[in-house]
């Protein structure tokens, strides 16, 4: 099956109470973990590339793998653009064959935010094939590439904003701002872990049927850091947003959970745990092919806990 845009899958995923998962991907083993948990459960997929994976890993290997995915696998699959930060940059992954793209304006002022929305839009939606475009409003705290942003600076996604924004751009989904964060420290120790489903639901309400995009929804699966911290490495009270929350957040509007930082600790985990027991490794598939195993098993945990998506392709 080709690539596909998220309308039908968000579609489907509003009406049904569940989310698709959005997994970043920056190699092979990632790619394939990724799929594989997706393909056994039968979970419609998204898979995102952000600018720092681009530059990792070079845009066309990255898209020579996910065709590759496509056909080892039949699932209804969508190649997305995370945190685009460009006009320039949404067309070129369009003109590549991705078939979706986040235009992440949310750093600026709203009718700036607005107008390089509606760029993005006016280009995407008249390509053939109809290409789907996130826009974000609101601001997430965290790391993404290399932009740091305090809490200071981050600010919740305003309601009586929502219905003019997408009025105005015509953007397919979401991206809001209510309280989860980007990368592995989303709360301070000690602090509660909490969202505001008050916002949540007051955008529902104003906009019906209207998908909405969670980013920073690692939930920081304390197993890995507990294995990252046992075999030499040094996390500092890592905490993220609880399983129950998003599964709740998937049940109401939120269709698309964008999670990076949970594979990560898995990869990086099972990594420092095969080299520790394993002293006299060097041929990298013996420890790359456990952190391939638990991506695959990461993705089917969040699939089936998280996203409510298994079965649904
Ligand atoms: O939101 C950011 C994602 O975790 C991607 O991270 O920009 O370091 O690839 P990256
Ligand atoms: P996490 O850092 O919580 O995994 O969020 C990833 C993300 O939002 C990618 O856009
Ligand atoms: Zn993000």
């Amino acid at each position: 099956m080709p690539l596909v845009s998220t309308t039908e899958m968000f579609k489907k995923a509003y009406e049904g109470g569940y989310a698709i998962g959005a997994f970043n991907v920056n190699n092979m083993e990632i790619i394939q973990g990724i799929v594989t948990a997706a393909t056994k459960l039968r979970a419609p997929l998204i898979l995102q590339v952000s600018a720092g994976a681009r530059k990792y890993a070079n845009q066309t290997y990255l898209l020579k793998l996910v065709e590759a995915a496509l056909i080892e696998s039949d699932l209804p699959i969508a190649l997305h653009l995370d945190h685009g930060d460009s006009f320039e940059l949404c067309k070129s992954v369009i003109d590549g064959g991705f078939t979706s793209v986040m235009i992440d304006g949310s750093h600026l002022p709203y009718e700036e935010n607005v107008s390089l929305v509606q760029r993005v839009v006016d280009y995407a939606h008249n390509h053939d094939p109809y290409i789907t475009v996130e826009a974000e409003l609101g601001r997430l705290e965290g790391v993404e590439d290399d932009i740091n942003v305090s809490a200071e600076e981050a600010s919740y996604t305003d309601p009586e904003q929502v219905e003019d924004f997408v009025t105005r751009t015509g953007c397919d989904s979401l991206a809001i701002a209510i309280g989860t964060s980007h990368g592995a420290y989303k709360f301070k120790p000690g602090q509660k872990p909490q969202l505001r489903f008050d916002i949540l639901e007051d955008i529902q309400e104003r906009l019906p049927g209207f998908p909405i995009v969670l980013h920073g929804a690692s939930s920081v699966v304390p197993e890995y850091v507990e294995m990252i911290n046992q075999y030499g490495g040094n996390m500092p009270d890592a905490i993220g947003i609880p399983e129950p929350m998003l599964r709740q957040a998937a049940q109401m509007a939120v269709c698309k959970i964008n999670i990076d930082s949970d594979l990560r600790l898995a990869m990086t985990g099972t990594i420092r745990k095969q080299m520790a027991e394993n002293p006299a490794v060097f041929d990298p598939r013996k420890y790359l092919g456990p952190a391939r195993d638990a991506i695959e098993a990461m993705v089917a945990h969040k699939i089936v806990n998280v996203l409510g998506c298994d079965g649904k392709a």
